[in-house]
């Protein structure tokens, strides 16, 4: 299955099949026929996996970075950057970036300064990579103040999702990623009862499918890209307490619990009925994933974050489901927020 990202002349297709990651030397043949050589930054433990065996067509280097999130810092950049010169990559050249969201987010940052840009390629190999990190050109690291908050845009020659690497994939980080197919699946309305027997090269495909489709309307994020952050406003507030307070939290788990507050809050908005807040608990169960496997935090620590979430733009603002679908709210009102989250705790 080949999914185009059509963005004019910086158009490129997302590859979702087992073995893709057997067509990067042709990608890059395509997209770079006068790069000579190619940088492939990945993780050690990566690089053991057996099916760690890549090939551009290029005289290639195999550069080591730390593995995940260790990896988003300024300094690591700067690690990267000074190899990517070492290897005397030109213009011409190309970064190859094969891991998880981590990796892709460092080596496509690298890539978009490195000389003021050369080509990216993502070989995704966690769920969440394949079926968001690597797709839509936002790159970045983390800095003390926040994650994410150094960052470029800059779309990739090609993305190849190779459903066949997600074999060694551990079971916690595979949910991680379902909650982000769990998410696409409520932005398409599409039934509960259909997640079960859909395959999961299908699975990215759906993913896939909506966040090029998303991306492509709406490149910069937007408010129509915004949508993608549906369940994210509280998880990522949940996340943020997590890592203050050293809890094991991982994103996926923070989304599952964040879509189900979000069909809350909508039904205590007047937006939404009961039927549609037990769809979202369906569709959740139907993917295997538990609301309550973040620890309880206290409401108002929550929403004091997520007052200052960069994506909020200062008020509370949700992507939230409603009567014309599922769009961006502002200026929700906070008690009603505290509310929900008590009422949550009590469901726990
Ligand atoms: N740029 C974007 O649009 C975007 C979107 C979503 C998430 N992200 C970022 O992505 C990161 C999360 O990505 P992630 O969940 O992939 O985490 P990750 O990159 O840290 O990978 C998680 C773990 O899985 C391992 N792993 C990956 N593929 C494997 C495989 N096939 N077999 C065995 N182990 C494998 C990694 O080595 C790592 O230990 C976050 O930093 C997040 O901010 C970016």
């Amino acid at each position: 299955m080949r999914i185009p990202v059509a963005l004019g002349e910086r158009s490129y297709d997302v590859v979702v099949a087992e073995g893709a990651r057997h067509e990067l030397a042709g990608l890059i043949g395509a997209r770079a026929p006068r790069a000579r050589a190619a940088v492939i930054v990945t993780t050690e433990p990566l690089r053991g996996e057996p099916w760690f065996d890549l090939a551009t067509g290029l005289e290639q280097v195999v550069v080591t970075v730390p593995d995940g999130e260790a990896a988003k810092t300024l300094s690591e950049l700067e690690v990267l950057l000074e190899r990517l010169a070492l290897a005397n990559l030109s213009r011409d050249d190309v970064v190859v970036a094969v891991g998880g969201g981590a990796v892709c987010d460092l080596a496509g940052f690298a890539a978009s300064v490195y000389r003021r840009g050369v080509g990216v390629v993502h070989v995704a190999t966690s769920l969440v990579a394949q079926v968001d990190a690597a797709i839509g050109g936002k790159t970045g690291v983390n800095l003390r103040a926040g994650k994410n908050l150094a960052g470029t845009f800059h779309q990739p020659w090609g993305v190849l999702c190779d459903t066949a690497v997600l074999a060694t994939l551990p079971e916690r980080e595979v949910r991680n990623g379902l909650a982000e197919v769990a998410k696409c699946w409520l932005l398409e309305g599409r039934p509960a009862a259909a997640v079960a027997g859909t395959p999961r090269e299908e699975l990215v495909e759906v993913a896939v499918s909506l966040k090029a489709r998303v991306v492509a309307a709406d490149e910069r994020e937007g408010a129509l890209r915004a949508v993608l952050n549906y369940g994210h406003t509280l998880a990522h507030a949940l996340e943020a307490l997590a890592r203050a307070r050293g809890d094991d939290v991982r994103h996926g788990e923070a989304v599952a619990t964040g879509l189900a507050v979000a069909a809350r809050v909508a039904r205590a908005l007047g937006r939404i009925d009961d039927g549609r807040v037990a769809h979202h608990d369906a569709v959740l169960a139907a993917f295997g994933l538990a609301p309550w496997a973040t620890p309880a935090y206290e409401p108002g620590a929550l929403i004091e974050v997520m007052a200052r979430d960069k994506k909020a733009h200062h008020d509370l603002t949700f992507v939230l489901d409603g009567p014309d679908g599922i769009e961006t709210v502002p200026a929700v009102d906070p008690r009603i927020v505290h509310d929900v989250l008590e009422r949550f705790e009590e469901e726990r």
